[in-house]
């Protein structure tokens, strides 16, 4: 859940939500003027606590921008301990990624936190930083995840929708697989998760269950949402449905006992061969379905 860390009342509203993660975004969601109130209310919210149960990252100004190192030290050392992750904008090679890593590592060291406690989770939201998205996957081990800027990136190669996350009219197919896909391919080559970003018309509700279930069936681990509207479609989203996740559970028996008590590693199971590599493909769906409580 993506919220403007200039809002008061956004920013306790999110404490409830049934979400794994809370942004509290100091970059695109707040207006230049409210920078710098924007960065106290983000680090008196991180110090106030209330975010059990949540990963709590904050997504600070790209790197090119004034505002990007002072948003850093504002949150680390103004709530020590309190942030999972900062999420790095438009992020185009793997040296804006080493600049966070390096000014992480002198902040902890200052405050006294355990090296490499901070993770980083880079947004690729521009063509430059797709061409370059498995140098960065590679940049520090602090990366957590790799995250999609639909909106950023589909403004960055000139493709024409005015829907954040949508689909163009005039296309026959899905404009947002190549880039998905090659960015999922970078991030599981360096054992990341793959983020999906934000589908910005809110209202759309079958629009947000398309997006969301495409990423999710492609193997994405999670997809933004910028309101509680949203919150319920994409967890539905990203849950695997009741009966692949029974049927992974029965491949999961059925290749245990063929294995160990049968000796064998390939079956037949309900009309399928099974062998090890369904055997990983169903210990993902149970993983998944696990964490979301099935
Ligand atoms: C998110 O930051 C986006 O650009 O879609
Ligand atoms: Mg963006």
């Amino acid at each position: 859940m993506s919220v403007p860390a200039s809002s008061e009342r956004f920013l306790a509203k999110a404490r409830e939500l049934a979400v794994d993660e809370v942004m509290l975004d100091l970059e695109d969601s707040v207006a230049p003027e409210a920078k710098p109130a924007a960065r106290e209310l983000a680090t008196r919210a991180l110090a106030s606590g209330g975010w059990d149960g949540k990963l709590v990252a904050v997504r600070v100004n790209d790197v090119t921008t004034p505002w990007a190192y002072q948003d850093v030290i504002a949150v680390v050392e103004g709530a020590p301990g309190a942030v999972d992750s900062l999420i790095l904008p438009k992020v185009s090679d793997p040296g804006a990624v080493v600049l966070l890593d390096v000014l992480l590592s002198q902040l902890e060291r200052a405050a006294g936190l355990e090296q490499g406690r901070i993770g980083i989770e880079a947004q690729i939201e521009d063509a430059a930083g797709l061409a370059a998205v498995e140098a960065i996957a590679a940049a520090s081990r602090r990366l957590v995840c790799l995250v999609f800027g639909p909106a950023d990136f589909m403004a960055s190669i000139g493709m024409r929708s005015l829907t954040v996350g949508g689909q163009p009219a005039g296309y026959a197919f899905d404009a947002h697989h190549y880039p998905l896909m090659r960015m999922l391919v970078a991030a599981k080559a360096r054992g990341l998760q793959a983020i999906d970003g934000p589908y910005a018309k809110i209202h759309d509700a079958d629009g947000l269950r398309a997006a969301a279930s495409s990423a999710a069936a492609l193997g994405y681990d999670g997809k933004w949402v910028l309101h509680p509207g949203q919150v319920g479609i994409v967890n539905d989203a990203f849950t695997p449905a009741a009966g692949d996740y029974q049927r992974a559970v029965r491949i999961l028996d059925a290749y245990g006992r063929a294995t160990s008590v049968d000796r064998r590693g390939a079956v037949m199971l309900d009309g399928e061969m099974i062998d090890e590599a369904s055997r990983k493909l169903a210990l993902a769906i149970v993983a998944k379905g696990n964490a979301a409580g099935l």
